[in-house]
């Protein structure tokens, strides 16, 4: 499979017959010079939160290609007024897509929905965990270091999407925690330089890797737009 990195926390992952976009901020992405146009045929959304940097042009994606958008049950609530077709799951559920399976982890964050002048409650964040072509990725969503991210060693991740710009989420100290938690294979760090609040230095994280003997863990720093066959 192809995973194309479009910057932020938003990422595209291609199979011969599936094209699946995860917190797909597009448009007012500063680190994405893609237009919605250039998009290939979308055929699933995953979302993990309500926030603007993650919904980001959900709505728009999702009517141009028909596409069935996966997020919590109370985020699928306020799509459905926009006739958007949801998958609704919620925190520790895995179900079976004919792409692969599908497993909402937890993750610690909000997950409002700015709608006009009011925010509208979007239930829980959350991350993922795809099991697609044999291979495990985990795209962590906002979130800040948990406990529960020890649970996610015994799913033996191939590929880790990790939040590493601080501020709203873990930065590039706690990260390294993560990957101890976690051990996945390989990590992609993620949500960080889009805005100056959250500005990070992705390359020390091999240094820092290898202080706590995790040298193992392959770090692939995809620039945005930049895809890798995995
Ligand atoms: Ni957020
Ligand atoms: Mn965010």
């Amino acid at each position: 499979m192809k995973i194309k990195y479009l910057g932020h926390s938003a990422f595209l992952i291609s199979t011969k017959e599936t094209n699946i976009l995860i917190d797909p901020f597009i448009k007012d992405n500063p680190l994405c010079s893609l237009s919605l146009k250039e998009l290939p045929k979308i055929d699933y959304i995953l979302v993990t939160h309500g926030h603007s940097d993650h919904l980001g042009d959900t709505i728009s994606i999702a009517r141009e290609h028909s596409a069935n958008v996966i997020c919590n049950f109370e985020i699928s609530l306020y799509l459905q007024k926009y006739n958007i077709k949801c998958h609704p799951m919620h925190i520790g559920g895995r179900f079976d897509f004919p792409f692969g399976n599908v497993k909402m982890t937890i993750a610690i964050h909000g997950s409002g929905i700015i709608d006009g002048n009011h925010v509208v409650y979007g239930g829980n964040p959350c991350g993922f965990i795809l099991n697609i072509e044999d291979k495990k990725i985990y795209h962590a969503g906002d979130t800040g270091l948990t406990m529960e991210m020890k649970l996610l060693e015994r799913e033996n991740i191939d590929i880790a999407m990790l939040p590493i710009g601080g501020n709203f989420t873990m930065d590039l100290d706690d990260c390294v925690l993560a990957c101890d938690f976690i051990k996945p294979k390989t990590i992609i760090p993620m949500h960080y330089d889009t805005f100056d609040l959250i500005k990070s230095h992705p390359s020390d994280l091999t240094s820092k890797l290898e202080e706590i003997n995790l040298s193992s863990i392959k770090i692939d720093i995809l620039k945005p737009e930049e895809e890798k066959n995995y």
